[in-house]
């Protein structure tokens, strides 16, 4: 089976995650910081390391500002409802998940907040006149994704936290397609909040994911139980990271996110982003040789290789079944979870075939992707 479906969760994990997590299952299985044995000290100790080591790739300049959760989703959640309030205006970008857009659209929906999504430019993903005109006095948090997880299409987040910053509002970016794949400095670019998966470009197990707050940000736990801290007061400590993580972490999950960190960091994103843009490259290419395929890529020439087209005759649903039953290909079709991403492209009708190769990619993978697109849709001119 060939996966090019990286941009869901990455597949491959490199070489140790699975290792940390066994290590981890059957050495010191225990509960972290809720017990004074050594099982529990060293169980801790993992999750203390994987929070370090997060802080190191994402320049926070302390690990207790980075919080583990399940997945990205869930740090989002955490932040848009811990921080907003009644009367909150936020601006969004018209490339959101339905991560970010469906929590910001229970809070308007109850009458909490009131989101203004901004437009794409001729050049550029996000029309930054528009967002410039868009911030008013109640406007608390601009939130953007970093990049597309539809046409790869990356934002300009430095630009945008930069903007943030002269009008004194907080700026959180959903780092879902880019942790991992291009360098993120909370300090350098004026992020608040930074919500990340660790299945994807991180190449940890599912289950994981993370949020890096500033400590100046004021927000309350979305969850609230057992911290292993204050145990004796009914109100829920806000002590950070103990107090936003309430409950048993996924400690081998983290263990392997602390294995694949540090293959990340040690192989170098850099070397990451270079060999994956190279196969997008190369897709990309194949791809507009082909009669009857349309790709939708943005305005912007800045793209991860998460690439979306259509091919003539057949539905984007319809192309991911033949590719995956009759060639062994696995690709996502549909809306991925972004129907506002799709609206912006003019794909809501039915979504787009979604490709999206990974750094344990080869070009012989993409060549086969190639040659069975053109095989298909010779087939359907042909018909
Ligand atoms: C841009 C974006 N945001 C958020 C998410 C949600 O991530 P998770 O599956 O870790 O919750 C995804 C997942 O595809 C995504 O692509």
């Amino acid at each position: 089976m060939i996966y090019l479906d990286q941009a869901a969760t990455s597949w491959p994990k490199p070489p140790g995650v699975t290792d940390a997590m066994k290590e981890c299952i059957e050495e010191f299985g225990a509960n972290p910081g809720r017990g004074g044995h050594r099982l529990s000290v060293r169980a801790g100790q993992v999750i203390d390391d994987t929070r370090r080591l997060a802080a190191q790739l994402f320049h926070a300049p302390d690990p207790k500002q980075v919080w583990f959760y399940g997945n990205a989703t869930q740090a989002i959640n955490q932040a848009l409802l811990g921080l907003l309030q009644p009367g909150d205006h936020v601006i969004a970008s018209s490339w959101e998940h339905n991560a970010v857009a469906r929590p910001l659209e229970r809070l308007r929906k109850r009458g909490v907040i009131d989101v203004t999504w901004v437009p794409p430019s001729d050049r550029s993903p996000i029309d930054l006149t528009f967002l410039k005109r868009a911030i008013r006095p109640e406007t608390r948090l601009i939130v953007t994704t970093h990049a597309s997880n539809v046409n790869g299409a990356v934002l300009p987040i430095e630009e945008i936290g930069e903007m943030a910053e002269q009008h004194q509002v907080r700026f959180m970016v959903d780092a879902a397609q880019t942790a991992g794949v291009l360098p993120i400095d909370v300090q350098a670019m004026g992020i608040h909040l930074l919500a990340f998966p660790g299945h994807k470009g991180l190449l940890g197990p599912q289950g994981t994911g993370g949020l890096i707050v500033h400590p100046d940000v004021k927000i309350e736990p979305l969850i609230t139980g057992g911290t292993g801290s204050r145990s004796e007061a009914l109100e829920q400590p806000e002590d950070r990271p103990e107090g936003f993580e309430s409950g048993t972490p996924n400690t081998p999950g983290i263990a392997g996110l602390h294995a694949a960190l540090q293959f990340v960091m040690e192989t170098g994103i850099e070397e990451i982003h270079r060999q994956e843009s190279r196969l997008g490259d190369q897709l990309v290419a194949g791809l507009r040789e082909i009669e009857g395929v349309t790709l939708y890529r943005g305005s912007s020439t800045d793209h991860l290789p998460v690439i979306s087209f259509r091919v003539r005759g057949v539905g984007p649903d319809e192309m991911a079944v033949i590719l995956d039953q009759h060639y062994g290909i696995a690709v996502r079709a549909g809306l991925h979870c972004a129907a506002v991403a799709h609206q912006t492209l003019g794909t809501l009708d039915g979504g787009t075939v979604r490709i999206s190769p990974g750094y344990f990619n080869t070009e012989e993978d993409v060549q086969a992707l190639i040659s069975a697109v053109q095989e298909v849709s010779a087939a359907c001119a042909a018909m």
